[in-house]
């Protein structure tokens, strides 16, 4: 299975960033990783354009869970298809918190976009309060039963574990949290999906960064990152693809 470097821009970038994705394409433009940019929904099209003949791909941070209708400001997994995305990130720890997203919504969403043809990273992970309670994998492993969807394969998601407390903190978990978490998730979902679980991406999220990258992608069943701050400048960016491409 190749490993999968994702950057998650946030609601950062406007079409000036669209030169960090040069940058990153001329010193990137084949790595052995598979490499995905999220950026803004506005700067799809141009960053699907600009990556267009190159291994990067194209995705969205959210959609609506319907394919189309009078849902004013939301955008389908249709609509984010037609534009160039290929992959739809859902149930970030932002979204679940700022936006009330439970798992059914996360689900539902998850589903249009593997109806659409696209690929969804479902997004798991446990606050600090729930890690310091010994809470975590009773967590994790509630949000991942329900949150991905009906019908799932290796080729339709990616699971991307993101303890809440790690994002965008500087803070990661141990090697070996890091190592427990993503061997019982690979354990929950061969008990959800069978065979198909072995070559389902797991990525592995939060403060990941050029000088933690390699120990991170070295522990087993981390099949790549979903990268925030570090994803947004081709720089770093290039490096943690790098790392990937060598684990
Ligand atoms: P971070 O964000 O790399 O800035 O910690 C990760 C994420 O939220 O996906």
């Amino acid at each position: 299975m190749k490993k999968l470097a994702a950057g998650n821009w946030k609601m950062n970038g406007t079409k000036a960033s669209l030169a960090e994705v040069a940058a990153l394409l001329s010193a990137h433009g084949q790595p052995a990783c598979e490499m995905l940019l999220c950026p803004p929904a506005t700067l799809i099209a141009a960053m699907a354009e600009a990556a267009q003949g190159t291994a990067l791909k194209v995705g969205a941070q959210d959609c609506h869970p319907k394919p189309q209708g009078a849902h004013t400001g939301d955008i389908s997994a249709a609509i984010l298809k037609d534009a160039g995305a290929s992959h739809v990130i859902l149930g970030h720890s932002e979204r679940r918190t700022d936006h009330g997203e439970t798992d059914d919504l996360v689900r539902a969403k998850a589903e249009a976009v593997v109806d659409a043809g696209l690929v969804a990273i479902v997004c798991i992970g446990e606050t600090e309060a729930e890690r310091d309670a010994g809470k975590t994998l009773a967590v994790i492993g509630t949000q991942l039963d329900g949150s991905i969807p009906m019908g799932a394969t290796a080729a339709n998601l990616v699971v991307a574990y993101e303890p809440v407390w790690a994002i965008g903190t500087g803070r990661t978990p141990t090697l070996s949290e890091i190592a427990e978490v993503h061997s019982f998730l690979r354990g929950r979902l061969r008990g959800l999906i069978g065979d198909e679980a072995e070559t389902v991406r797991i990525l592995y999220g939060g403060s990941v960064k050029p000088s933690n990258a390699v120990e991170i992608f070295a522990v087993p069943h981390v099949d790549g990152a979903l990268v925030g701050g570090a994803s947004l400048k081709a720089v770093d960016f290039g490096a943690i693809v790098e790392a990937l491409s060598a684990a």
